[in-house]
């Protein structure tokens, strides 16, 4: 794959290698959004089978990039919080049970569970990382099995993490999680669009994904799938659209109990949003045709010079297994100071998030090798 710089705006004099911060916009999405802001100009330009063919199309779109089944299992949400929060609200916990989470994991999947342990007696177990680096990422897997046993009631993570991109042997601990009979909940938002993720071999009981990070989309919009398990579940909101027969305008009044099949029951209200549905299935159209695990190749092409070198300059990067290619973190050795770094990140206009004691560098198509030439210039 070559780089595909030309389909984005970004400003040339920025080195932009923190798509994890938000996505640059594609061109496309760009135009969609446009397009359809127009198109309430008119309002009968919006037909009402219009309220259903995107969010149809949108779903099928996510289910093939996350390689489900059935796109019934798959709703619009707004934001990780919500998808998770509809997860929690799920979930029957008692006393003791415990919700194993990751150190450090994004909030919007940690506060609705807390809200539930406060609720119902059930404990957060946090994994945390071992103290040291050396095989820091095989370490902390094995933490993680490690602390999945039979109170294991919920396990609730990132295929990665946020921060420094370690990167979770899922498939492992879905197998460990099932023994225990433990759901697994996965938030793929720092991940789901630039590493391959299959619904079929992780079966996950639920994924969450953020749209306008590596899903390239609009900001307030998400997709979320949820296993069988949940498909008589109880939405956190009762919106008309989600409701049996709610194609008949005409009958709307006519109440009704019964919900649309799956998952749908789970999208938010006005989920039909005309705005930011066409241009989430744009992102994804442009990311099934590159396919994600030429993506992954690729930032792993433009970033292994840089890596080696920084290395050699003391630094530490995880290993390549148990690391993101897209996101990973550079922890730096006691003689590089992290002030004077950025600093130099400023001067030559890279822009990276700073998390922890990680700096985050998260390239995507529209880097190059050059531009990890500029960003390892800066450590010294
Ligand atoms: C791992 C992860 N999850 C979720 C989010 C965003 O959550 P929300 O959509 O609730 O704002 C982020 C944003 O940085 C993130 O890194």
């Amino acid at each position: 794959m070559k780089h595909q710089k030309h389909l984005f705006s970004l400003p040339e004099d920025v080195t932009y290698i923190n798509g994890a911060y938000m996505s640059p916009q594609l061109k496309s999405v760009a135009d969609v959004g446009l397009e359809s802001v127009i198109r309430k100009n008119n309002p009968t330009a919006i037909s009402q089978a219009d309220f259903f063919t995107h969010r149809t199309i949108v779903k099928q779109r996510f289910a093939s990039l996350i390689d489900a089944p059935d796109e019934q299992n798959c709703a619009i949400i707004p934001s990780v919080s919500y998808g998770i929060a509809t997860v929690a609200k799920n979930i029957e916990l008692q006393k003791d049970d415990e919700i194993l989470v990751i150190d450090e994991q994004f909030p919007s999947n940690i506060y609705a569970w807390r809200e539930k342990a406060n609720s119902t007696g059930a404990h957060m177990r946090v994994v945390t990382p071992p103290d040291s680096f050396e095989n820091r990422g095989k370490r902390w897997n094995q933490k993680i099995l490690d602390a999945i046993n039979a109170a294991t009631k919920v396990v609730t993570m990132g295929h990665i993490h946020w921060a420094d991109g370690t990167l979770f042997d899922l498939i492992t601990i879905r197998k460990k999680a099932h023994e225990v009979g433990a759901k697994l909940i996965i938030d793929g938002t720092q991940s789901v669009g630039a590493l391959p993720f299959s619904v079929k071999e992780i079966q996950p009981d639920a994924l969450i994904v953020g749209g306008y990070k590596w899903l390239l989309g609009p900001y307030s919009i998400g997709m979320a799938y949820y296993a069988d398990t949940f498909n008589d579940g109880e939405p956190l909101e009762y919106n008309w659209i989600n409701r049996k027969n709610s194609e008949d305008f005409s009958q709307l009044v006519n109440y009704q109990d019964e919900y649309q099949p799956k998952a749908d029951r789970f999208s938010v209200g006005e989920s039909s949003n005309f705005i930011l549905v066409p241009m989430q299935i744009r992102a994804i159209e442009q990311l099934l045709d590159w396919g994600v695990q030429n993506i992954q190749e690729y930032c792993e092409t433009i970033s292994s010079e840089a890596i080696a070198q920084l290395q050699t300059k003391g630094c530490f990067i995880e290993d390549a297994q148990y690391r993101s290619k897209h996101l990973f973190g550079v922890y730096l050795p006691d003689h590089i100071k992290m002030d004077a770094v950025k600093d130099r990140f400023r001067e030559s206009g890279i822009s990276v998030g700073i998390r922890g004691e990680a700096i985050r560098v998260a390239p995507h198509v529209y880097n190059t090798a050059e531009d990890f030439e500029k960003f390892v210039a800066c450590f010294y």
